[in-house]
């Protein structure tokens, strides 16, 4: 099982991280992409990732942090990316429903970091909400299709999804698939073909049910596996199989 998208840099792994670390192993996780979203957690994130042989890392702004983005913050991430372990740029995008950072501080930095990825020719994992259009149009005019990357979360529409997968993108789904009324993001993996989908946690939010609103971890990733071999009527294992496989080639693990 991978878990394409995690925090353990999260204070809620303070009290016990390295055990929830152990039982992810003994659960059969094998890799998990642990997420930057500011300068500091995108250390700890090359730190966690130096000292557990199955935890890679992305570096990262992420939208609600980019107001505090300054003119060494590219260089920065840059020299962490020098680490063999970062794979991907990430946590970057938009974020419209909580507007953290202004929209156009926050399509500024998506555009340089997205520009800094593809000089290092490395993935890029988007975080979007309630932003579609403006997203779309970024990856379009920075060229993001030569580097490709994920979707994290996805919580767009089937047409969304069509749009992202052109673009070369793979769709990330988590706990939301499993919530009740998860109309969309149930349409969505239906409509996706299986070498197109990753799956992740985003630890320690967004547990699925039935410990919604409870710590995520990567061991839950079985639910999701679960979920999704259930909407698509395909075997478990084909599932874990097909998703690891997408999760090892896009970033190079
Ligand atoms: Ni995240």
């Amino acid at each position: 099982m991978i878990d394409s998208h995690a925090h353990y840099d999260d204070k809620k792994f303070d009290p016990d991280r390295d055990e929830v670390l152990r039982e992810c192993v003994s659960q059969g996780v094998t890799h998990i992409v642990n997420a930057g979203s500011t300068i500091e957690n995108s250390r700890i994130s090359v730190e966690l990732a130096r000292k557990h042989p199955f935890i890679y890392a992305a570096v990262g702004v992420h939208p609600h942090e980019v107001s505090q983005c300054d003119n060494n913050t590219i260089d920065v991430l840059r020299e962490l990316a020098r680490e063999s372990k970062v794979v991907a740029i990430g946590e970057i995008g938009l974020d419209y429903h909580y507007d953290f950072s202004p929209r156009d501080v926050q399509r500024e930095w998506l555009s340089k970091q997205i520009n800094l990825a593809r000089e290092l020719k490395l993935p890029v994992i988007i975080h979007n909400r309630e932003s579609h259009k403006d997203i779309l149009d970024i990856l379009r005019n920075e060229k993001a299709s030569d580097i490709g990357g994920v979707f994290h979360c996805f919580s767009g529409s089937v047409e969304m999804a069509r749009e992202v997968m052109n673009l070369g993108f793979k769709i990330g789904i988590g706990g939301p698939v499993t919530f009740k009324n998860a109309h969309k993001p149930i349409d969505v993996v239906r409509y996706t073909p299986l070498d197109m989908l990753l799956t992740e946690t985003d630890c320690p939010y967004l547990a699925p049910e039935p410990y919604r609103g409870k710590r995520n971890w990567s061991g839950l990733i079985k639910i999701i596996l679960e979920k999704i071999s259930e909407i698509k009527g395909i075997d478990y294992y084909m599932v874990e199989e097909a998703t690891a496989k997408n999760a090892i080639d896009l970033f190079g693990m």
